[in-house]
């Protein structure tokens, strides 16, 4: 099929939801990837952070292979050994407790959200979360998610969601009272341009959930599994939260999501209280086990904060070339480049130079690198970067 034939399937039968590039991906491996053309694109951004590992890593590769020749599914009625490793990790890396598994990161939250209302009492039901969230597109996760453009044409919302704005603890303490069921937050907003929670604010907030008898819910679905260089994103800030969600980067590329949650909170998940019929599909388990194991055993954490700071080293440099960079923030391998124009013909002009990147919040070049990346990749990332900047900037002038 020619480029141009799949583009033309895609607008007869499928729902016109995505804003996709005309490209047809026929091929990835690490941080590169290859069109149906055989032009060859670099990837900041592989798979929406889900290729944390790079695409196709073959260690997942292998683990996806053996078990699907194993057993690709079964439901929920049977236990599986894979099952219960996968638990087993995130029950030693995380902070104990009780795994839920799911398919994605809304239904990861979705789980969080019910959980929260039904361990707390009946007469708890609000959820308070943060402006520029972003939880998901189910109609809880959905409405969790404080930004208009996501709710458009979707209302009547769910009800009982409280909105303050990110890193203000007083917006928090006037919205807080004994409705409260959670607090719910990303630690480093990840669609909403990269904003990272300041280390107080996170304790003023398990202070305050504590205080209110409500739960701390962080979305870890972007941050999680290792991205920030640690296992999960909290673990660089001393606040243990006491439900922690995860997806995207868990399997690699295979879709499973995970609701984490201390023990006690965990156990009101009783029978019959909520489900999925491919949660833990073994493909998927056998996936993020590999994931993990490959993070640890080539101590994949240790690279990410070499990467994260070669990388680093390279937007600032960045920054100190163009006036219109006016912050590099982030943390580990998930790297915000503020600017004070708009970034999406800097993501059109990298991409026409070989380079895929993401812009969110209209001004926010979002990176979201594997791994795996080496630093020969990441210098021809900068250079063709720098091309787009200097385009941008061109125009600027000339404008
Ligand atoms: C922080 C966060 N939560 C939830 C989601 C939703 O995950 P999914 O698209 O797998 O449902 C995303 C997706 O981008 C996310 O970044």
């Amino acid at each position: 099929m020619t480029t141009q034939e799949t583009l033309e399937l895609y607008n007869q039968c499928i729902t016109p939801n995505y804003k996709r590039l005309p490209i047809v991906i026929v091929r990835a491996e690490g941080s590169q990837m290859w069109d149906a053309d055989g032009k060859r694109y670099l990837d900041l951004f592989p798979g929406w952070g889900c290729s944390l590992l790079g695409y196709c890593h073959p260690r997942v590769v292998e683990a996806i292979r053996q078990q699907a020749g194993k057993l690709i599914h079964v439901d929920n009625t049977f236990h599986t050994e894979e099952q219960a490793r996968l638990a087993q990790i995130l029950h030693q890396k995380g902070f104990g407790g009780l795994c839920y598994f799911s398919n994605s990161g809304a239904e990861a939250n979705e789980a969080a959200i019910k959980l929260a209302r039904r361990y707390t009492p009946s007469s708890k039901y609000k959820i308070i979360t943060m402006e520029r969230s972003f939880h998901g597109r189910t109609y809880a996760a959905m409405t969790a998610t404080a930004q208009s453009k996501v709710h458009h044409g979707h209302e009547p919302l769910v009800p009982g969601f409280v909105y303050v704005p990110f890193n203000d603890i007083d917006a928090v303490r006037k919205a807080i009272g004994p409705e409260t069921a959670a607090v719910m937050l990303e630690p480093i907003q990840g669609e909403g341009g990269v904003n990272v929670a300041d280390n107080d604010y996170l304790h003023a907030l398990r202070e305050l959930c504590d205080q209110n008898g409500c739960l701390l819910i962080f979305d870890e679905v972007q941050t999680g599994c290792g991205r920030t260089g640690k296992w999960f994103g909290y673990q660089h800030t001393g606040v243990t939260p006491d439900i922690v969600t995860l997806a995207k980067a868990l399997g690699n590329g295979a879709p499973i999501g995970a609701t984490m949650a201390s023990q006690e909170v965990g156990a009101s998940l009783t029978v019959g209280s909520h489900a999925s019929t491919y949660g833990a599909n073994p493909l998927c388990v056998a996936a993020a086990i590999a994931t993990f194991e490959t993070i640890e055993q080539e101590n994949l954490l240790e690279r990410v904060e070499q990467m994260s700071a070669y990388i680093f080293e390279k937007a600032r440099a960045l920054q100190s070339r163009f006036g219109f960079i006016e912050q590099v923030r982030g943390r580990g391998l998930m790297i915000g480049i503020e600017l004070s124009l708009p970034g999406a013909p800097i993501a059109t002009a990298a991409l026409e130079r070989g380079l895929r990147i993401n812009v969110t919040q209209d001004t926010v070049v979002r990176l979201l690198p594997a791994m795996t990346i080496t630093t020969e990749e990441v210098d021809e990332a900068f250079e063709i970067l720098n091309g787009a900047f200097q385009a941008a900037e061109s125009k600027l002038v000339t404008s």
